[in-house]
């Protein structure tokens, strides 16, 4: 498939759902996805759901594993709307994905329990955090940083990789000059996380960039595996 052109739009649509990506990460994805595999993907930062319908058809292609989060409290829920256009697109109005909202860094098992309506998440000690870090410490996964906060998302979640997962962040560039002769205007509009926010753990976790990296610049996602 040849390259769609970019036009500087934030929004691209999937299947009637919007995804705030350059509108060739199907691509991308779908061919990287081909060529690896993973026990469980997980996606930070839903929004629209879009993407997220794209990666859940992947699963049932790929046999993966796919959960969502996204967090109706952002920025005191702004955004807590925008899965209802998806919602409402689909057969009796439910998402064919595993969405869950909480937010990723929750680590009061109290408040996440009082949320779940149940006792069990105080009792377990269970939150969103240590939810996530269970998975990512027990499956071969992808995970892809695309929330609120993707510096603290790789630089939090990047320790408990298991050798072979991949980690994934969005609106990256690798520096500022980069962003500005490459990226802005050209790829993506939006610069949120560049190699110098994630060095340090990168070092520390034996994180590299992947043989993937260059492909996935071409879209704005910085891509790393896990030695
Ligand atoms: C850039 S959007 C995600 C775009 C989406 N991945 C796509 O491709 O269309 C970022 C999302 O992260 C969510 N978010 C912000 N803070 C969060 C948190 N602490 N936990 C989970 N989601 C969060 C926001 O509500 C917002 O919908």
């Amino acid at each position: 498939m040849g390259k769609i052109e970019w036009k500087g739009q934030s929004r691209t649509s999937y299947k009637g759902a919007l995804a705030q990506q350059n509108p060739n990460v199907f691509n991308e994805f779908a061919k990287f996805l081909d060529n690896e595999s993973f026990d469980y993907v997980i996606e930070i930062g839903t929004s629209y759901g879009g993407f997220a319908l794209f990666l859940h058809e992947q699963s049932l292609k790929h046999k993966f594993k796919f959960s969502t989060y996204d967090w109706s409290g952002f920025r005191n829920g702004a955004f807590a709307n925008r899965i209802s256009d998806l919602k409402a697109l689909m057969p009796l109005e439910i998402l064919p994905f595993d969405y869950r909202d909480k937010s990723v860094f929750e680590s009061d098992p109290d408040k996440h329990a009082v949320k779940e309506g149940s006792v069990e998440g105080r009792i377990q000690g269970v939150t969103p955090l240590t939810e996530i870090v269970d998975i990512l410490l027990n499956n071969k996964c992808l995970l892809l940083c695309d929330g609120g906060d993707k510096v603290k998302e790789f630089n939090i979640f990047g320790k408990y990789l298991t050798p072979g997962s991949y980690i994934m962040a969005h609106d990256y560039a690798s520096n500022k000059n980069n962003f500005k002769e490459e990226v802005k205007d050209k790829i993506w509009n939006w610069f949120e996380i560049q190699d110098s926010d994630v060095q340090l753990v990168m070092n520390e976790y034996n994180i590299i960039k992947s043989k993937y990296y260059k492909q996935f610049s071409s879209v704005a996602w910085l891509q790393c595996i896990k030695k």
